[in-house]
């Protein structure tokens, strides 16, 4: 069983396409990202690319700064602080990674927390800790709940989810939402002790480490659902190059009862929810209720 997050992924976003179109009909309110690339990574530039090509799809307007890789950390804070101030503006994505001169940390600590549709400054990150309601949820994290709760249905409580990686961007913040979802939660990472033996307990494993292709079949139990964050991209120039998980997908499908495939598993949940954040937040800026932008619509 392959558990298709485009399609998935395409119907949230006829959800978000739905509340976008109450807020700019009925409160007058067109939801705004604003998307910051520094520098000119390719794999940046696809993804930059590919947010907002999609947010105009979904009726969201974006605005995009591109910056030269020498951009002054100043330069890139100001930038930051104006589009703090502009009202207009309802979301703030800072691509990541920076370049090496810039301070990544300072950066998101200087954006709005109200603006941050990535869920990574202090405020949304300890407000997911508490189960603070207007807590803004890191994207691909709430993706890849979304996709196990696809294949699952609604309630993952006493599961056992495995997560494998403890990075801020998606391990721990993964971990947290499946407390929320009452599995019992373990993090494994490249210090664990047999991490074989552990993911082969999991009911639902999580993998997110940026490895390719590091995990196989004797590392899942036979039937648990296996959701792949890892983007990697291997080849050569002459045998040309092609994207993989972090899972060995062939090897993989022998035992899992289901798994996302890459491409086309968590890489569309994660833009869908930060298109699903940036109306959230233009909602939360304004005083509209978040119900208008519904919490799963996946199955
Ligand atoms: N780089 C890789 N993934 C992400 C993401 O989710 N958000 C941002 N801002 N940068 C990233």
């Amino acid at each position: 069983m392959i558990i298709d997050g485009k399609a998935c992924a395409a119907r949230l976003n006829v959800a978000t396409r739905a509340a976008v179109t109450t807020l700019t009909g009925l409160h007058r309110i067109q939801p705004a990202l604003a998307v910051v690339l520094v520098g000119e990574d390719p794999a940046s530039q696809v993804y930059v690319r590919n947010k907002v090509r999609q947010a105009g799809e979904a009726g969201i307007r974006s605005v995009e700064h591109r910056l030269p890789p020498d951009t002054s950390s100043d330069v890139l804070l100001a930038l930051v602080r104006t589009l703090n101030d502009d009202p207009v503006v309802h979301g703030i994505l800072v691509q990541l990674p920076l370049p090496a001169h810039i301070d990544e940390a300072q950066v998101i600590a200087t954006i709005a927390a109200e603006k941050d549709v990535d869920g990574f400054h202090a405020l949304n990150a300890g407000g997911l800790l508490n189960g603070a309601p207007h807590a803004l949820v890191p994207c691909t994290p709430q993706g890849c709940v979304m996709l196990a709760k696809q294949q699952l249905g609604e309630s993952l409580a006493g599961l056992h989810a495995v997560v494998v990686g403890r990075s801020n961007i998606v391990g721990k913040p993964l971990a947290v939402l499946l407390l929320q979802e009452n599995c019992t939660v373990t993090i494994a990472h490249s210090r664990t002790r047999d991490i074989e033996a552990i993911c082969r307990q999991a009911d639902i494993l999580f993998v997110a480490v940026g490895r390719a292709e590091l995990v196989n079949e004797n590392w899942i139990k036979p039937g648990a659902t296996v959701i792949d964050v890892g983007i990697n991209r291997t080849g050569s120039e002459q045998q040309g190059f092609r994207l993989v998980g972090d899972v060995d997908f062939k090897s993989a499908t022998s035992r899992a009862g289901a798994i996302t495939p890459v491409p086309g598993g968590v890489g569309p949940m994660t833009i869908a929810c930060l298109l699903r954040n940036t109306v959230l937040a233009a909602c939360h800026q304004n005083g509209i209720d978040r119900q208008l932008v519904p919490e799963t619509v996946v199955r």
